[in-house]
């Protein structure tokens, strides 16, 4: 879509942008990644703490790994990459909206509007019971970043993390796959596309579409459908990404 803008002197080109998060945006930051050289799962066995069987085997295990990445998270902040998509999502004046994985809060602190978590949130907490009962979904404040057992949801249940783990559902996929079907550019970062349903995301992005792919490995994108790879760090890649949208007059 074509708008004009009177303000500006040149016609400036408002296209829609998706952009799909991974671990790897955050690695800049100092969370660590899951998979590959100093990846979490390779410290806690993935099955213990990110499954709903591990979990209901030792749920105080699975309660300190997740009160432990919440410690981190106070002690991190958004980096360059995250700057630059907020800063995008203003200079797109909102047509914007970031698809995440990851369950850390730095898109938001970074000033990202529209962000769908697609595996939770670390800040969140909810129901043992019915995980998905918005009634139970709930923001900690600062002081109660420890979860300990014993605490409640508001239905009685023991409080457990607002995360989706392996093998439970993940009911924002739908709203993600409507962004991503109305996307002109779609944008890829630090994500081995190893994971589903985020990793099929790309299918339903339209065929007329530019996608842009930043990630330092080399990632195999699941589709065989041609991207941009943009091999670089998230940051790095970031500042070649807006000066290639920049020079198209997009959003600029
Ligand atoms: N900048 C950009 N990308 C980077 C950087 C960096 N500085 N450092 C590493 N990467 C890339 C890696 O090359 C890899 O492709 O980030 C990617 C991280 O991949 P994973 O660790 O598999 O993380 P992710 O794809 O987000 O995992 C998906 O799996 O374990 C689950 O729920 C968890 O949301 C997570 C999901």
């Amino acid at each position: 879509m074509r708008k004009y803008h009177p303000k500006q002197e040149e016609e400036t080109v408002m296209k829609k942008i998706v952009v799909l998060t991974g671990a790897g945006i955050s690695a800049e930051s100092g969370m660590a990644t899951f998979r590959g050289a100093g990846g979490l799962w390779n410290n806690y066995p993935v099955e213990q703490v990110a499954t709903p069987e591990g979990y209901r085997r030792n749920p105080g295990l699975v309660i300190r790994f997740y009160n432990e990445l919440r410690r981190q998270l106070q002690d991190i902040q958004p980096n360059g990459a995250h700057l630059m998509l907020a800063e995008l999502e203003r200079r797109c004046g909102g047509n914007m909206t970031v698809v995440t994985q990851n369950v850390d809060d730095l898109h938001e602190r970074a000033g990202s509007r529209h962000v769908i978590h697609l595996h939770g949130e670390l800040l969140k907490v909810t129901s043992s019971r019915d995980p998905n009962n918005p009634a139970c979904i709930r923001t900690l404040k600062p002081g109660e970043y420890e979860v300990k057992m014993g605490d409640r949801a508001a239905d009685g249940s023991q409080l457990r993390p607002f995360i989706v783990w392996f093998g439970e559902p993940v009911p924002l996929i739908e709203q993600a796959i409507e962004e991503a079907s109305r996307a002109d550019i779609f944008i890829i970062i630090g994500t081995s596309l190893a994971v589903y349903p985020a990793a099929g995301l790309l299918q339903y992005v339209p065929a007329g579409a530019e996608v842009y792919l930043i990630d330092p490995e080399e990632v195999a994108v699941p589709s065989g459908r041609p991207v941009r790879f943009i091999r670089k760090g998230a940051t790095e890649g970031m500042k070649e990404l807006m000066n290639l949208l920049t020079a198209q007059k997009i959003c600029s």
